[in-house]
């Protein structure tokens, strides 16, 4: 009973086919996929890539893409049994409370609120970067006080006052915008002749979330039409980097391919096989998102067959992309130059011939960011919605509009603490809690799959996850691993989420769940 109670999936394929009180189902098979690649190609790509190349694995990031791709195709395909069988938009928040009971559920949804919620702040925040910087290079300067927020993290655990080092004769950032904020040191800026401007909250970043949240409020096709032309703009300019780049890649910086390993005066290693496999979880960041495909499960028209596709296609689509994009930026220039926070323009930078493609990448990169704000703020409020008509949370997380037929209460609540996320905290941290709450849901969903087949085989599944229990075991396997890699003080933060997650549940949850409050009436 209570923290073990399951949900049956009888009563789960009955409300996913109930249309009482419910969303609009709208979208196909493209619009899923497209929502997906919206979701997956952002800041992983446009930022990640190029410290993990430089601090991590070298040339040999493009492996790191495919080891992280790999263990996400094997978490894909069970998610994809999960998602044909019980279309839900709770996604592995539902997979697990059909198989592993309430408890788990919880800790799961709980988790996703670290994927998506945060998700969705971090990117914002990548985002303001790119957009400030390019309204810069156009003359345009956002009052540096109201483009970042006022903490900061360095270092990966020292939060500071964040602050931006202004030119005082253009009005200019003495360093790129994307990057004040992290610039910690203050007399290197006045030194340089900068003036240290503290930062108050990050405009930008609110203002997309603001206007982002309203999109989504209004409909889930206008969402969807938004996406789709914004996902034709990114991967225009992806493809364009990659066949104009390949054009002029010079093999010796891919010589060699994975650098020796070399030892940091702190004891730490880089490079050699070790550093592509550290390499791998940083990179894992680029690959979240293809998941949020299966919250759109209750407004998709045929969602037994288009969540799947969605799914599986968006990550095949990335995962290619990702490993030639890697190459190219690795080819291109050294790979000791690509640690800033745009890698994509300064592996463009080494070869005058592809200048003019360098203002397009960050027209890429604005519109790539844009995307993945907008999948994560559709997906949060979606898992919310499940979870509130399950009890686990207040009813008017559950409420549609009446015209729009969204969730509007929930969506403006998540848009709400997307903002206040996104405009006043540091987010140096976020990144990896991002990625350990999103491993944490993917390792669940593979085990779940191997519990649901051997509890319940003769269950109808539209999708099956091939070679069970080879594939669901390599998931877990390897998304449990890349859960290890990431540093003690994550481990320290998602413990303290868990324990405000768990005491939310017992004190909440538990009392007001609606199969608690069943089985406590059949007694
Ligand atoms: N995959 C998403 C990104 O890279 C979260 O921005």
């Amino acid at each position: 009973m209570g923290i073990w109670s399951k949900k049956s999936i009888a009563a789960l394929r009955a409300e996913a086919d109930s249309a009482e009180g419910g969303l609009k189902r709208t979208l196909g098979a493209l619009n899923l996929t497209m929502l997906g690649i919206g979701a997956i190609i952002g800041a992983g790509i446009f930022v990640l890539t190029g410290t993990a190349a430089a601090n991590f694995a070298g040339p040999g990031v493009s492996l790191s893409f495919v080891l992280a791709g790999l263990a996400c195709l094997f978490a894909g395909l069970c998610y994809a049994e999960f998602a044909s069988m019980i279309p839900i938009a709770g996604s592995a928040y539902t997979y697990s409370y059909a198989t592993m009971g309430e408890g788990v559920a919880w800790f799961i949804g709980w988790n996703l609120v670290l994927e998506y919620l945060f998700a969705a702040a971090t990117v914002s925040v990548g985002w303001s970067g790119y957009f400030s910087a390019m309204l810069a290079s156009a003359g345009v300067h956002i009052p540096a006080a109201f483009a970042s927020a006022p903490l900061t993290v360095i270092n990966g655990h020292e939060i500071v006052r964040a602050f931006a080092c202004i030119d005082p004769a253009t009005g200019g950032h003495l360093v790129d915008a994307a990057t004040s904020g992290a610039f910690t040191v203050r007399e290197a800026c006045t030194a340089a002749g900068g003036n240290v401007v503290n930062g108050i909250i990050n405009l930008p970043a609110v203002a997309l979330i603001l206007a982002l949240t309203l999109l989504l409020v209004r409909g889930v096709q206008e969402s969807a039409t938004f996406n789709n032309i914004i996902v034709a703009i990114k991967m225009t300019i992806v493809l364009l980097v990659i066949g104009f780049g390949f054009m002029y890649v010079n093999t010796d910086n891919w010589t060699p391919f994975i650098p020796e390993m070399v030892t940091n005066p702190d004891g730490t290693t880089k490079y050699g096989i070790s550093g592509v496999l550290r390499a791998a979880p940083v990179v894992f960041f680029s690959y979240i998102g293809f998941d949020a495909v299966s919250t759109a499960a209750q407004e998709a028209k045929n969602p037994q067959r288009d969540l799947p596709i969605g799914m599986i296609a968006s990550l095949l689509i990335c995962t290619v992309l990702y490993i030639l994009m890697s190459l190219v930026m690795t080819g291109l220039a050294p790979y000791t130059a690509l640690g800033v926070a745009h890698p994509v323009s300064a592996a463009l930078e080494a070869v005058p011939q592809l200048k003019w493609l360098e203002y397009l990448t960050n027209i890429g990169a604005v519109a790539g960011l844009s995307s993945v704000v907008l999948v994560m703020l559709m997906g949060q409020p979606r898992i919310f919605f499940t979870m509130s008509r399950d009890g686990l949370l207040p009813k008017i997380f559950s409420r549609v509009h009446p015209t729009y037929q969204t969730p509007a209460a929930s969506t403006f609540i998540v848009g709400g603490l997307a903002i206040v996320i996104a405009g006043f905290f540091p987010l140096g941290l976020l990144g990896e809690l991002v990625s350990g709450g999103t491993l944490a849901a993917f390792a669940t969903v593979c085990i779940g799959v191997w519990i649901l087949r051997k509890r319940s085989p003769e269950l109808e599944r539209p999708f099956r996850t091939p070679l069970v229990p080879l594939v669901p075991i390599l998931g877990a396997g390897a998304t449990l691993y890349m859960m290890y890699q990431l540093p003690g003080l994550t481990w320290a933060l998602l413990g303290i989420w868990t324990l405000i997650g768990m005491t939310t549940y017992f004190l909440y949850g538990m009392r007001n769940s609606t199969i608690g409050k069943q089985e406590a009436g059949r007694k």
